[in-house]
């Protein structure tokens, strides 16, 4: 028997794209081979971040078509979502046949991806299907309780509100706010819906898959996975080290910042980003910049060339010459490499999964500020499950301050409980990963059970 062969295929964002590399690593050790689907698009920014030579032998990138035209915005969810469900599996399909059909390479045994419309493939041509789950366990226990929420009158069919009111899927998961569910973190009702709509879908389809994966931990989320015991904990997959380059990025790492993070005193820096997605107006970008001035810290602040709505330049006048001596900005940063770096004190943090999971696994707690989907109930866990982080909060006009981010800074970095806590959490996530420990252990298992 040849090499097990698994197809893995994300939804094209970059915050889904970086789990599902991790995950590929991680089976490349374990003598998978890898064809790893990207779209065209993605695959060329990917292409141009890597240097000369540092490829991936191990796991075969393929492109295909997203389905949209090259000028339309990648970052319009609703269309991207849209586009994908049409081609995408319809691209993979072919993609497959293409690979079985041929002499020289192994056939594909398997097919992992968090889209249900392409796990839709596996019965249909007799492969096996994982599919995986990159957020946490407890948005996906919302998506899978959908129809009770719809019983109970929370929501309407059609996913939008009844009334907004404060909700809890069981008694040990944090409360949230109904207007956090994930697809009502759209701004515009189209998006909404068309979120709702496929996050419906998708949960039905992934459900008939031959394993759902996750990437968590039973010590992270106890209580959110008791709601869907057919989920397995793997989690959280980080950036392999043995394989310790950051193939899958969309943006070229700066990988600077780690000169001068060594030139930094131990847990002084205050390292914020915000992830792929997050967007500022002029006067919230401005308020950031004049609040880590304020706040007198060393920082190291991930300002992507797309983050600002109206201005490349949007810093306030003279910043740069302010913060010279305390201060790096960069473009986008090896984040894993960073946040297990000595020098961070603490994360302002859009509270993306990924981002969650890299600072608790290097115990870096958090000030939270999230900006739509699953970071609303990610920023409930961090503060008032594993209580490892502060809230950013928003004045009357919609900013979070200068003063709050001031004032947040020194709360966190002076609260001995907080550190003591996410010192505690990274323990626990250590051991799950470590030989015997529970994430470990169902990875094993996974792995053996897709090769029968
Ligand atoms: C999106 C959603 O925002 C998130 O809530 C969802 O769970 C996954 O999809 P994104 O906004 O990109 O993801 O945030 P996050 O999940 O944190 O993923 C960002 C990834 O990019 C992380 O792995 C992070 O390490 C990496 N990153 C970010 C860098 O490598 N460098 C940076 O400068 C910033």
């Amino acid at each position: 028997m040849g090499k097990p062969h698994a197809i893995v295929a994300p939804y094209p964002v970059q915050g889904h794209v970086i789990p599902h590399m991790e995950l590929s690593h991680r089976l490349v050790n374990c003598g998978f081979k890898i064809t790893f689907v990207n779209t065209e698009y993605n695959h060329k920014r990917i292409a141009a971040t890597l240097h000369n030579g540092q490829e991936d032998n191990q796991i075969h990138m393929v492109a295909i078509s997203d389905g949209l035209l090259a000028a339309e915005d990648r970052n319009d969810i609703g269309k991207l979502t849209e586009a994908v469900i049409r081609v995408l599996p319809r691209e993979v399909e072919t993609l497959i046949k293409n690979i079985n059909g041929s002499d020289n390479q192994d056939d594909i045994t398997c097919i992992i991806s968090d889209m249900g419309w392409v796990l839709e493939l596996g019965p249909k041509m007799g492969i096996q299907t994982a599919a995986f789950f990159t957020m946490g366990a407890g948005p996906v226990a919302l998506m899978s309780n959908i129809t009770k929420l719809i019983d109970t009158g929370i929501i309407n069919p059609d996913g939008t509100l009844i009334k907004d009111q404060i909700v809890q899927l069981s008694t040990a998961m944090p409360a949230m706010k109904t207007s956090h569910f994930i697809w009502l973190c759209f701004h515009d009702l189209n998006t909404q819906k068309i979120a709702f709509d496929s996050t419906v879908k998708n949960t039905q389809l992934t459900e008939c898959a031959n394993w759902i994966l996750c990437n968590t931990s039973y010590e992270l989320e106890p209580a959110a996975l008791a709601l869907i015991p057919n989920v397995l904990p793997i989690g959280p997959l980080l950036a392999s080290s043995t394989l310790g380059q950051s193939l899958g990025h969309f943006w070229p790492e700066d990988s600077t910042c780690l000169t001068w993070l060594n030139q930094q005193p131990a847990r002084s820096v205050v390292y914020v980003a915000f992830g792929s997605f997050t967007i500022f107006d002029c006067i919230q970008f401005h308020e950031l910049a004049l609040g880590l001035e304020l706040s007198d810290k060393p920082f190291l602040w991930v300002v992507r060339p797309d983050m600002t709505k109206e201005s490349s330049d949007a810093y306030p006048e003279g910043f740069h010459d302010r913060v010279a001596i305390r201060a790096q900005m960069v473009g986008w940063a090896p984040q894993q490499k960073v946040l297990s770096h000595p020098s961070i004190a603490c994360f302002i943090s859009h509270c993306g999964w990924n981002s969650t999971l890299e600072s608790v696994s290097n115990g870096v707690p958090f000030l939270c500020w999230p900006y739509f989907a699953d970071q609303f109930s990610n920023q409930s866990q961090i503060c008032d499950v594993w209580k490892v982080g502060l809230e950013l909060n928003k004045d009357q006009s919609g900013i979070v301050s200068q003063k709050e981010i001031k004032e947040k800074v020194e709360k966190l970095l002076g609260c001995d409980g907080i550190r003591t806590r996410i010192s505690e959490l990274k323990e626990k996530v250590t051991k799950s990963l470590s030989h015997g420990g529970s994430s470990s252990r169902n990875f094993e298992m996974f792995v053996d059970g897709i090769q029968k």
